[in-house]
């Protein structure tokens, strides 16, 4: 921003007339419109008065020191950039106002150079970081404007051609021959592909935005792991791959969302059976402390390469070529991991090639205030 002049504004809060007046001279002489107060809440008053860009603040006043300055210019006025200048520059102090919400410091004695590089880097720094800003609330209006078209213009459609399929089924599907029907079949599952693409992509968004519906009570992992396995044992008895668990008797509850949770679970063994050959096996174990469960799901199958396996939780990132032998949309994970956050816990995963991959999902457990801690995951 700058003022009516078009000019940067910056603000100079010492005591020591001197060094303002020097301040003001190279400043305005550099293009600059600058301000001065002598003490800081005559500083604070003219700050929030006229909204300047920059503030160089001495460390060392009376009344308020330069810290506390720091703190209220940093939470009053948005992309304002402070610097510290200090008499005896130590790390510590240093380091205490940039956690304040300094940019940067200025030592004395400083020299005009050192000021007017200073202030030119800090308004390059404010600008980019505006503009930052700007594009992100730009990104963030353009995904919601996608998001709503897509729900509009590719969900929609497709339900209706899902619905036209069946019923060109049921009207004539005694009429058709083998071959036909394979066609119509290809196609209802190739839209149901689509259809199942854009419901993961929606749901992602939701979460991203908060509208996802979700509705967290204290519940037991158990459950939730006996449901999952329950739901996939069918595709693993079909895929040849045996499924195993292993799960302590009393889990500590967890605050979470059921359904939610079980798609975590079935997304995360279905991959496990798409990316496992026949004869594999999947094991579903169980350990935790007092303050965190950890359910890890192992596989032996085909293994993630070590290069790729930071990219696997990124959207409609798919380790396989595109003839792979399983469909998916590479947004099972993303969402995986977004329900994880969404339930303060996390995601990670290890794997070798060859030989299996192993996620961990880490929950906080619900901390019963009449146990003593007693242990730690092994
Ligand atoms: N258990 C696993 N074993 C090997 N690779 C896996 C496993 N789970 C996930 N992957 C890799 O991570 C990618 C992303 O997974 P995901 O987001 O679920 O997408 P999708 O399953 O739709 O391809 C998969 O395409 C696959 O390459
Ligand atoms: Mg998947």
């Amino acid at each position: 921003m700058t003022n009516k002049s078009g000019k940067h504004l910056i603000l100079i809060i010492d005591d020591e007339e001197a060094l303002r007046d020097g301040c003001s001279q190279v400043l305005e002489k550099a293009g600059y419109a600058v301000l001065t107060a002598e003490q800081g809440i005559e500083g604070i008053k003219l700050a929030r008065e006229h909204l300047p860009d920059m503030a160089f603040i001495d460390l060392k006043m009376p009344n308020i020191s330069g810290m506390e300055i720091i703190e209220i210019l940093s939470r009053d006025i948005p992309d304002i950039v402070l610097v510290m200048i200090t008499g005896f520059a130590t790390i510590v102090s240093a380091v205490e106002a940039m956690q304040k919400g300094a940019y940067d410091y200025l030592p004395k004695p400083f020299n005009p150079d050192q000021l007017r590089v200073l202030a030119k880097r800090g308004l390059e720094h404010r600008n980019l970081k505006i503009e930052t800003k700007r594009l992100r609330v730009e990104k963030d209006l353009m995904e919601r404007n996608f998001i709503t078209f897509v729900s509009h213009e590719m969900r929609s459609p497709l339900v209706v051609i899902r619905q036209y399929i069946e019923a060109l089924n049921e009207i004539a599907g005694d009429r058709f021959d083998k071959d036909v029907k394979e066609i119509i079949d290809r196609c209802r599952k190739r839209i149901q592909n689509l259809e199942e693409l854009v419901e993961h992509w929606l749901d992602i968004s939701r979460i991203e935005d908060g509208t996802f519906a979700q509705q967290k009570v204290s519940l037991s992992l158990d459950s939730i792991i006996s449901r999952s396995v329950e739901e996939m044992i069918p595709l693993c008895r079909k895929r040849g791959i045996s499924l195993e668990t292993n799960i302590p008797q009393k889990l500590p509850q967890i605050t979470g969302d059921a359904e939610s949770l079980v798609r975590v679970f079935t997304n995360i063994i279905g991959n496990a059976t798409k990316y496992t050959p026949e004869g594999g096996k999947i094991t579903v174990t169980c350990q935790h402390d007092e303050f965190y469960i950890n359910v890890s799901i192992a596989d032996t199958g085909m293994g993630i390469p070590p290069d790729k396996l930071s990219l696997i939780f990124e959207p409609f990132f798919r380790c396989g070529e595109k003839n792979e032998k399983h469909s998916g949309s590479g947004l099972g994970l993303t969402f995986c991991k977004k329900i994880m956050e969404s339930h303060k816990g996390c995601i990670a995963v290890s794997s070798k090639e060859g030989e299996g991959t192993t996620f961990v999902l880490t929950f906080p457990s619900q901390i019963d205030p009449e146990r003593k801690f007693s242990g730690t995951i092994s």
